[in-house]
């Protein structure tokens, strides 16, 4: 065995962000890196995701993902190599995909790592496009919204991790017209000449409803919510008969203080006769095995484009999540571990 390095330094949460997180909430600590246990690897990370369900595991409530403690490191999806093992099928030198992300060094049973190929695509994908938001896109778009060709779709927050994704796979299984909406022209211009969006308007331009309808004048069939809110109630609105939506994220509402308003117009969805299906791509991982080969597929034969924002450097970490929340990122926003 190698050397093991002394001290790694890891992202703690030091106090409960109110509305939007501030700096002085996180701090950068370093703690001492011990040798795999029985059963366990020690991991080098290279790249560690920051993604919006984080803010919620920042607050003391309930939910489906249990909130970080105070003062402990954070955790997320990470990628990084195996620098010791004491757990069958890892060698040092193996790539892993694994949970404990926003730290330098991560040391855990074998059983929560996955190995990941690093020819297949760079690893960084493996916490986007071929991971955690890319299952989510295809889940959420062909389960949940039980999508079938002909479709006309709109996705919100279609230039990010989840909704460029979105975009494409409806494109790709015949949508008739896919529609997104994003924070900035330069990313309206990405959807259309980059990812082949029919149509796409910033959603900081004008009324998301008014928008939304010149976008989709024969309605929508599927909508996509990442967002929420404005996006929701304007969706609603254009939703032809029997529409669905999968309802995947609401960042619009992440930072709220105060309860947020419903759709005011809800009654549609009763004489629509839509579905809104809430989803969690953890529901979905029976399908880990169909999603790989098909996103592989599609990115080998260039049907499937994708972006990321990679912010070089651990201690840059807290920036990337307040950037994410901000809307700087482009694709998925990860975090390079070493600069
Ligand atoms: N249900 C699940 O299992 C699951 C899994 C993954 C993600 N999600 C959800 O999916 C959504 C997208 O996640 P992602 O990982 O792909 O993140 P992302 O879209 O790559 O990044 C977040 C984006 O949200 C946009 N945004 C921020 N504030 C906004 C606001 N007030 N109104 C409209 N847009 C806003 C920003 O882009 P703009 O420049 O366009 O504003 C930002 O780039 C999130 O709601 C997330 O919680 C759910």
């Amino acid at each position: 065995m190698s050397v093991l390095p002394a001290t790694s330094r890891e992202w703690h949460l030091v106090a409960r962000p109110h509305g939007e997180p501030r700096a002085e909430d996180f701090a950068l600590r370093e703690a001492p890196v011990s040798a795999p246990g029985e059963g366990r690897v020690l991991v080098r990370n290279l790249y560690f995701s920051v993604d919006p369900y984080m803010r919620g595991r920042m607050n003391d409530v309930e939910s489906y993902a249990a909130p970080f403690q105070l003062d402990h490191p954070m955790a997320g999806g990470a990628v990084g190599e195996v620098i010791a093992s004491d757990a069958e099928g890892f060698a040092v030198g193996d790539h892993v995909r694994h949970q404990l992300g926003w730290r330098e060094y991560a040391e855990l049973p074998g059983e929560d790592a996955v190995k990941v190929d690093a020819s297949l695509a760079p690893l960084s994908a493996y916490l986007g496009v071929l991971g955690m938001t890319g299952l989510t896109a295809y889940a959420g778009l062909f389960e949940s919204a039980s999508f079938k060709k002909g479709d006309a779709v709109f996705v919100s927050g279609a230039a990010g991790a989840v909704g460029s994704v979105v975009g494409q796979l409806a494109k790709i299984k015949g949508a008739s017209r896919v529609i997104g909406s994003a924070g900035s022209d330069e990313k309206v211009d990405l959807l259309i000449e980059e990812f082949g969006f029919d149509a796409a308007f910033n959603y900081k331009n004008g009324p998301v409803a008014k928008q939304l309808e010149e976008a989709a004048p024969d309605g929508i069939d599927v909508y996509f919510d990442n967002v929420g809110g404005e996006h929701l109630d304007a969706a609603l609105s254009s939703l032809n008969l029997y529409g669905r939506v999968a309802m995947c994220g609401m960042i619009s509402q992440y930072n709220s203080t105060e309860p947020t308003a419903a759709p005011s117009n809800l009654i549609l969805v009763i004489s629509k006769r839509l579905r809104l299906q809430g989803m969690l791509a953890f529901d979905h991982f029976g399908l880990r095995q169909q999603f790989v080969q098909d996103v592989a597929g599609w990115l080998a034969s260039g049907e499937l484009e994708y972006r990321e924002t990679v912010v070089e450097g651990i201690e840059n970490g807290y920036e990337a999540f307040a950037g994410l929340l901000r809307g700087d990122n482009t694709g998925k926003m990860i975090v390079s571990v070493v600069p």
